[in-house]
């Protein structure tokens, strides 16, 4: 299922992210917000316990999430700064890291890291990178969840492509994608467009 999240504050950062004046500080910032606000979007779905507790006043019952049940998986590089805007959010969420790039010449996504924290697979994962073009290296982490028994994965990035929202759905029917846009498709180098240029080289200033 994809949901293309709509509101007019990330759609104002999505255009100042757009932007291609706007420096890397700024983009990792904007980056961070729109992950946070996604966040925030992708956390209708959890489920809470509801708990008696005192206020200053008095007795009463209020809801907890259980907040050791979330690992926010960052896909290198450009993931890293959506895992910061998720951990705002879900601050007591561990971190695990894939690393994957894309082949030059095929697009095909190279794995060269998978740390996850201990006890993972039971836990909800939130799987992050800004882009999904052909949604090779999305596709690729979530199987690499999945092969270690990972039930329960969101997907979060900012940009996707057509071609990626259907890879996804195709491989992974089970897991919901939340995108703040969808473009409308891929240039020759399999880049998004309109888009934002290359999310990983803007956030960490190395084009
Ligand atoms: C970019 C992007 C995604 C991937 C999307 O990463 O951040 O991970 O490409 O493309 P796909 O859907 O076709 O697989 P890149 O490979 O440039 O690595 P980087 O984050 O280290 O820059």
């Amino acid at each position: 299922m994809v949901h293309e999240i709509n509101n007019p504050i990330i759609n104002h950062k999505l255009a100042l992210l757009r932007r291609k004046e706007t420096l890397p500080k700024d983009f990792r910032a904007l980056v961070e917000d729109i992950a946070s606000l996604l966040t925030y979007e992708v956390g209708k779905n959890f489920e809470t316990q509801t708990i008696e507790i005192e206020t200053p006043l008095q007795s009463c019952r209020a809801e907890f999430l259980d907040e050791k049940n979330f690992v926010v998986v960052p896909i290198l590089r450009a993931g890293l700064a959506m895992a910061d805007g998720a951990l705002k959010i879900l601050p007591n969420a561990s971190v695990g890291h894939i690393g994957l790039y894309r082949d030059e010449v095929t697009f095909a996504p190279v794995e060269y890291c998978f740390k996850m924290p201990p006890h993972f697979s039971e836990k909800i994962l939130l799987v992050v990178d800004p882009m999904l073009a052909t949604g090779g290296s999305a596709s690729a982490a979530i199987q690499l969840l999945k092969n270690h028994g990972a039930k329960k994965i969101f997907f979060m990035c900012i940009l996707s492509a057509p071609r990626g929202l259907e890879k996804i759905s195709g491989d992974h029917p089970d897991v919901e994608i939340y995108t703040t846009a969808i473009d409308d498709g891929l240039n020759d180098s399999c880049h998004i467009v309109p888009g934002l240029g290359d999310a990983g080289d803007r956030i960490f200033d190395t084009l």
